[in-house]
């Protein structure tokens, strides 16, 4: 059997039974994707629901505003993502669906994982969304390589073909990657419990305990942090977001302490505006003289 076919013969029976899996409709799978982006998938499926819930098609996306979006992905983070969401919506709206890899690529905000994710989940095309997942499982597989790169993603790429089958469930292929990412094939992985251990091309190196597993992450991620504060800044951003969608509205001086414990009214207030001031750039805020809105 090809290492394919056991991998689908393994997420019969492991595959997670998720709401985006059981549609094919592209604004759905868009919906999912975007969420998914960095965001937990058990956090995603309640916000999946309720999204679709007040915005079930592209048209009524597209008509919502600013402040609509933002409100309704309130608890996801990365509040950008929303604007994006809808900007899709109203491009979509305007110049209809994209059939291929490339026209979903043509869509601003959209890269080559989503309009790869596009194109195999929408569309059954037979290619593969290289995310983390996919390149951290076929990385080893593949190419041998413990803690795949995001350099090696083009050599990943061009085993997709050869990999995933011309026939059966190979639409299931990059989903089943997913799962035996998620399960057994982590970061300190559980080799003895794969499906793909003996075409792994790593499998052996770990099973003999010759794999040395870094304590972090290897890909850490670069965010701005503000001297003596615990936290990146993203997550003050996400705060002050936060008291402008519960109160309405707010005075650009009374924020600091209400999204900092610590805030230092002498040394902390330009960071606050720098950081209103990056909101109002991304279209998440408004400010008239020193109030504070959600933008209409
Ligand atoms: N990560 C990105 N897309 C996903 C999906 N469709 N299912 C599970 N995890 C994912």
């Amino acid at each position: 059997m090809t290492p394919a076919g056991k991998l689908l013969r393994w997420y019969r029976t492991h595959g997670r039974k998720l709401p985006w899996r059981e549609t094919r409709d592209p604004y759905r799978i868009l919906v999912s994707e975007v969420m998914l982006q960095q965001t937990q998938v058990e956090r995603v499926k309640v916000f999946y629901r309720s999204w679709l819930k007040q915005f079930p098609s592209w048209k009524t996306l597209a008509e919502a505003s600013n402040a609509e979006v933002i409100h309704a992905w309130a608890g996801l983070g990365y509040n950008r993502r929303a604007l994006m969401l809808r900007d899709i919506a109203r491009d979509v709206c305007l110049h209809g669906v994209p059939t291929s890899e490339d026209a979903w690529r043509r869509i601003k905000g959209i890269g080559p994982y989503t309009s790869s994710a596009m194109s195999a989940f929408a569309q059954k095309k037979r290619t593969l969304p290289i995310d983390t997942n996919i390149r951290r499982v076929l990385g080893r597989v593949l190419l041998g390589k413990p803690f795949p790169e995001l350099s090696d993603d083009e050599m990943i790429g061009s085993h997709a073909d050869s990999f995933i089958p011309r026939r059966g469930a190979y639409y299931d292929v990059p989903q089943a990657i997913f799962d035996l990412a998620t399960s057994v094939c982590i970061k300190n992985p559980d080799c003895k419990s794969c499906p793909l251990r003996n075409d792994c091309k790593s499998a052996k190196q770990f099973l003999e305990g010759r794999v040395k597993i870094p304590k972090r992450s290897i890909a850490v991620t670069h965010e701005r942090k503000h001297r003596n504060k615990p936290y990146p800044d993203r997550i003050y951003r996400g705060r002050i977001l936060k008291v402008v969608r519960e109160q309405g509205q707010i005075g650009i001086r009374e924020l600091g302490p209400l999204v900092d414990p610590n805030f230092n009214k002498i040394l902390d207030q330009i960071w606050v505006e720098a950081m209103v001031g990056r909101l109002i750039t991304h279209a998440l805020l408004s400010r008239r003289k020193n109030i504070l809105t959600l933008p209409e």
